[in-house]
Protein backbone atom coordinates (compact mmCIF):
# COMPACT_ATOMS: atom_id res chain seq x y z
CA UNK A 1 0.00 0.00 0.00
CA UNK A 2 0.92 3.56 -0.73
CA UNK A 3 2.26 5.70 2.31
CA UNK A 4 -0.03 8.09 1.55
CA UNK A 5 -2.89 5.71 1.57
CA UNK A 6 -1.86 3.75 4.59
CA UNK A 7 -1.67 7.38 6.57
CA UNK A 8 -4.96 7.90 5.47
CA UNK A 9 -6.37 5.07 6.88
CA UNK A 10 -4.45 5.51 10.29
CA UNK A 11 -6.38 9.01 10.19
CA UNK A 12 -9.49 7.97 9.54
CA UNK A 13 -9.26 5.18 12.43
CA UNK A 14 -8.07 7.68 14.72
CA UNK A 15 -10.35 9.95 14.08
CA UNK A 16 -13.29 6.94 14.93
CA UNK A 17 -10.84 6.02 17.37
CA UNK A 18 -11.96 2.28 19.01
CA UNK A 19 -15.45 2.79 17.30
CA UNK A 20 -17.65 0.30 15.06
CA UNK A 21 -20.24 -2.17 16.25
CA UNK A 22 -18.55 -5.99 16.22
CA UNK A 23 -21.63 -7.22 14.85
CA UNK A 24 -21.18 -10.31 12.31
CA UNK A 25 -18.19 -12.25 15.04
CA UNK A 26 -18.75 -15.61 15.07
CA UNK A 27 -17.81 -17.98 17.83
CA UNK A 28 -14.89 -20.07 17.67
CA UNK A 29 -12.74 -19.49 14.66
CA UNK A 30 -9.22 -17.90 14.77
CA UNK A 31 -9.91 -13.71 14.18
CA UNK A 32 -7.44 -11.53 12.46
CA UNK A 33 -6.74 -8.88 9.59
CA UNK A 34 -10.88 -8.84 7.92
CA UNK A 35 -12.78 -9.46 11.29
CA UNK A 36 -10.54 -6.93 13.31
CA UNK A 37 -12.95 -5.60 15.56
CA UNK A 38 -13.75 -2.54 15.28
CA UNK A 39 -11.29 -1.98 12.80
CA UNK A 40 -11.31 -4.52 9.91
CA UNK A 41 -9.83 -2.26 7.49
CA UNK A 42 -6.79 -2.03 9.78
CA UNK A 43 -3.67 -4.69 9.50
CA UNK A 44 -3.07 -6.04 13.13
CA UNK A 45 0.24 -3.80 13.33
CA UNK A 46 -1.57 -1.03 12.26
CA UNK A 47 -3.85 -0.86 14.80
CA UNK A 48 -1.52 -1.75 17.14
CA UNK A 49 0.34 1.49 16.17
CA UNK A 50 -2.87 3.49 17.13
CA UNK A 51 -3.08 1.61 20.58
CA UNK A 52 0.24 2.08 21.71
CA UNK A 53 0.84 5.71 20.73
CA UNK A 54 2.85 7.60 23.19
CA UNK A 55 0.77 10.29 22.93
CA UNK A 56 -2.02 8.14 24.70
CA UNK A 57 -0.15 8.37 28.27
CA UNK A 58 -0.93 11.88 28.27
CA UNK A 59 -4.93 11.52 28.68
CA UNK A 60 -4.91 7.31 29.39
CA UNK A 61 -2.78 7.87 32.59
CA UNK A 62 -1.87 4.06 32.95
CA UNK A 63 0.72 4.42 35.67
CA UNK A 64 -1.48 6.17 37.81
CA UNK A 65 -4.65 4.85 37.25
CA UNK A 66 -3.60 1.08 38.13
CA UNK A 67 -1.92 2.62 41.27
CA UNK A 68 -5.54 4.36 42.42
CA UNK A 69 -7.24 1.22 41.26
CA UNK A 70 -4.40 -0.49 44.43
CA UNK A 71 -3.62 -2.94 42.16
CA UNK A 72 -0.39 -4.03 43.98
CA UNK A 73 2.42 -7.10 44.43
CA UNK A 74 1.00 -10.44 43.88
CA UNK A 75 -2.47 -9.70 43.08
CA UNK A 76 -4.02 -11.66 40.25
CA UNK A 77 -4.94 -9.28 37.35
CA UNK A 78 -7.19 -10.44 34.02
CA UNK A 79 -6.80 -7.26 31.37
CA UNK A 80 -9.70 -8.36 28.83
CA UNK A 81 -9.80 -7.03 25.45
CA UNK A 82 -6.44 -6.42 25.83
CA UNK A 83 -5.40 -5.67 22.59
CA UNK A 84 -1.25 -5.20 21.68
CA UNK A 85 -1.23 -5.27 25.42
CA UNK A 86 -1.08 -1.37 26.15
CA UNK A 87 -1.94 -2.00 29.47
CA UNK A 88 0.38 -4.65 30.06
CA UNK A 89 3.73 -3.39 31.03
CA UNK A 90 1.69 -1.31 33.58
CA UNK A 91 0.06 -4.36 35.18
CA UNK A 92 3.01 -6.50 35.10
CA UNK A 93 5.19 -3.58 36.85
CA UNK A 94 2.19 -3.52 39.88
CA UNK A 95 2.22 -7.32 40.52
CA UNK A 96 5.53 -8.48 40.04
CA UNK A 97 7.59 -10.65 40.92
CA UNK A 98 4.54 -12.83 42.30
CA UNK A 99 1.16 -11.62 40.99
CA UNK A 100 -0.18 -12.85 37.41
CA UNK A 101 -1.37 -10.98 34.62
CA UNK A 102 -3.58 -11.98 31.97
CA UNK A 103 -4.01 -10.69 29.00
CA UNK A 104 -7.18 -11.61 27.05
CA UNK A 105 -8.66 -10.73 23.66
CA UNK A 106 -10.39 -12.21 20.55
CA UNK A 107 -7.54 -11.27 17.97
CA UNK A 108 -4.96 -13.93 17.68
CA UNK A 109 -3.18 -11.16 15.41
CA UNK A 110 -2.70 -8.61 18.15
CA UNK A 111 -2.46 -11.26 20.86
CA UNK A 112 1.05 -12.30 18.62
CA UNK A 113 1.54 -8.07 19.00
CA UNK A 114 1.71 -8.33 22.51
CA UNK A 115 3.46 -11.65 22.86
CA UNK A 116 6.41 -10.06 21.21
CA UNK A 117 5.99 -7.33 23.98
CA UNK A 118 5.71 -9.43 26.91
CA UNK A 119 9.53 -11.01 25.36
CA UNK A 120 11.25 -7.69 24.86
CA UNK A 121 10.44 -6.27 27.83
CA UNK A 122 10.78 -9.35 30.15
CA UNK A 123 6.85 -9.26 31.42
CA UNK A 124 7.73 -12.20 33.15
CA UNK A 125 4.11 -12.42 35.34
CA UNK A 126 2.37 -11.97 32.00
CA UNK A 127 0.00 -14.87 30.15
CA UNK A 128 -1.79 -14.63 27.32
CA UNK A 129 -5.42 -15.94 26.07
CA UNK A 130 -7.26 -15.99 23.57
CA UNK A 131 -11.09 -15.81 24.43
CA UNK A 132 -14.65 -16.18 22.97
CA UNK A 133 -16.94 -12.95 21.84
CA UNK A 134 -18.80 -13.98 24.85
CA UNK A 135 -16.67 -15.70 27.01
CA UNK A 136 -13.22 -14.55 28.02
CA UNK A 137 -12.67 -18.36 29.26
CA UNK A 138 -11.37 -17.13 32.93
CA UNK A 139 -10.51 -19.70 36.18
CA UNK A 140 -13.77 -18.71 38.47
CA UNK A 141 -12.94 -17.02 41.63
CA UNK A 142 -9.17 -16.32 41.15
CA UNK A 143 -9.45 -12.65 39.99
CA UNK A 144 -8.29 -9.60 42.38
CA UNK A 145 -9.04 -7.38 39.70
CA UNK A 146 -10.79 -7.44 36.08
CA UNK A 147 -9.97 -4.65 34.11
CA UNK A 148 -12.14 -3.71 30.45
CA UNK A 149 -10.49 -0.88 28.75
CA UNK A 150 -12.60 0.43 25.79
CA UNK A 151 -14.02 -2.52 24.73
CA UNK A 152 -17.21 -2.69 27.07
CA UNK A 153 -18.85 -1.38 23.69
CA UNK A 154 -17.89 -3.83 21.57
CA UNK A 155 -19.04 -7.26 23.21
CA UNK A 156 -22.18 -7.93 22.02
CA UNK A 157 -23.57 -10.81 24.41
CA UNK A 158 -23.40 -8.49 27.62
CA UNK A 159 -25.46 -10.64 29.89
CA UNK A 160 -23.46 -13.77 28.82
CA UNK A 161 -20.16 -11.68 29.00
CA UNK A 162 -20.47 -10.42 32.19
CA UNK A 163 -22.04 -13.52 33.74
CA UNK A 164 -18.13 -14.44 33.40
CA UNK A 165 -16.85 -11.86 34.86
CA UNK A 166 -18.65 -12.37 37.89
CA UNK A 167 -17.70 -15.79 38.52
CA UNK A 168 -14.35 -15.15 37.85
CA UNK A 169 -13.76 -12.52 40.72
CA UNK A 170 -12.46 -13.42 43.72
CA UNK A 171 -14.83 -13.30 46.19
CA UNK A 172 -15.81 -10.54 48.68
CA UNK A 173 -12.97 -8.43 47.52
CA UNK A 174 -12.36 -8.93 43.61
CA UNK A 175 -13.44 -5.99 41.69
CA UNK A 176 -14.71 -5.63 37.86
CA UNK A 177 -13.46 -1.87 36.82
CA UNK A 178 -15.15 -0.57 33.05
CA UNK A 179 -12.99 1.99 31.54
CA UNK A 180 -14.95 3.70 28.28
CA UNK A 181 -15.34 6.90 26.56
CA UNK A 182 -17.74 9.45 27.92
CA UNK A 183 -20.31 10.86 25.93
CA UNK A 184 -19.02 14.08 26.10
CA UNK A 185 -15.64 13.35 25.32
CA UNK A 186 -13.67 14.75 22.23
CA UNK A 187 -11.71 11.28 21.97
CA UNK A 188 -13.36 8.37 21.55
CA UNK A 189 -15.43 6.01 18.63
CA UNK A 190 -19.04 7.83 17.42
CA UNK A 191 -21.82 8.99 19.72
CA UNK A 192 -23.35 6.26 18.52
CA UNK A 193 -21.16 3.34 19.82
CA UNK A 194 -20.84 4.91 22.64
CA UNK A 195 -22.12 3.38 26.18
CA UNK A 196 -23.68 6.08 28.75
CA UNK A 197 -21.93 5.76 32.43
CA UNK A 198 -25.21 5.00 33.72
CA UNK A 199 -26.51 2.10 30.82
CA UNK A 200 -23.02 0.49 32.19
CA UNK A 201 -24.24 0.48 35.85
CA UNK A 202 -27.75 -0.04 34.96
CA UNK A 203 -26.31 -3.53 32.77
CA UNK A 204 -24.01 -4.69 35.73
CA UNK A 205 -26.60 -4.49 38.13
CA UNK A 206 -28.47 -7.02 35.94
CA UNK A 207 -25.80 -8.69 35.76
CA UNK A 208 -25.27 -9.54 40.08
CA UNK A 209 -22.33 -6.12 40.35
CA UNK A 210 -23.00 -2.90 41.99
CA UNK A 211 -20.80 0.15 42.27
CA UNK A 212 -18.54 0.29 44.69
CA UNK A 213 -15.97 3.29 43.80
CA UNK A 214 -15.45 5.62 40.79
CA UNK A 215 -12.33 7.50 39.90
CA UNK A 216 -12.98 10.94 37.78
CA UNK A 217 -9.62 11.75 37.19
CA UNK A 218 -8.96 10.80 33.18
CA UNK A 219 -10.19 13.45 30.83
CA UNK A 220 -11.96 11.39 28.55
CA UNK A 221 -13.02 8.49 30.36
CA UNK A 222 -15.16 7.24 33.16
CA UNK A 223 -13.77 4.52 35.62
CA UNK A 224 -16.68 2.18 37.38
CA UNK A 225 -15.09 -0.14 39.74
CA UNK A 226 -17.65 -3.17 40.55
CA UNK A 227 -18.15 -5.48 43.52
CA UNK A 228 -20.29 -8.66 43.14
CA UNK A 229 -23.94 -7.88 44.63
CA UNK A 230 -23.60 -10.04 47.42
CA UNK A 231 -20.32 -8.20 48.72
C1 LIG B 1 -10.29 -0.28 21.48
S1 LIG B 1 -9.40 -1.77 21.65
C2 LIG B 1 -8.77 -1.63 23.30
C3 LIG B 1 -7.55 -2.47 23.55
C4 LIG B 1 -6.92 -2.32 24.94
N1 LIG B 1 -7.88 -2.59 25.98
C5 LIG B 1 -6.33 -0.94 25.12
O1 LIG B 1 -6.83 -0.21 25.98
O2 LIG B 1 -5.37 -0.63 24.42
C6 LIG B 1 -10.70 -2.98 21.79
C7 LIG B 1 -10.19 -4.39 21.90
O3 LIG B 1 -11.28 -5.22 22.28
C8 LIG B 1 -11.14 -6.45 21.61
N2 LIG B 1 -12.47 -7.08 21.64
C9 LIG B 1 -13.58 -6.77 20.93
N3 LIG B 1 -14.60 -7.57 21.29
C10 LIG B 1 -14.12 -8.39 22.27
C11 LIG B 1 -14.70 -9.44 23.04
N4 LIG B 1 -15.96 -9.81 22.89
N5 LIG B 1 -13.91 -10.06 23.96
C12 LIG B 1 -12.62 -9.70 24.12
N6 LIG B 1 -12.02 -8.72 23.41
C13 LIG B 1 -12.77 -8.07 22.50
C14 LIG B 1 -10.62 -6.07 20.24
O4 LIG B 1 -10.04 -7.17 19.57
C15 LIG B 1 -9.62 -4.99 20.62
O5 LIG B 1 -8.35 -5.51 20.88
Amino acid sequence: MKQSAAAAIVALALATACGGASAGHGHGHHRGHGDRVPHPELSAAQYAAMLDDPERDAWQMPERLVRELGISRGMTVADLGCGSGYFLPYLHAAVAPDGHVLGEDIDAELLAIAHQKIEQQGLTTVTLREGLPADPRLEAGRYDFVLLVDTYHHILDRPTFLGHVRRSLRPQTGRFVVVDFREDATRGPPRQHRIPRADVIRELGQAGMRLDRELTFLPHQFVLVFAASST
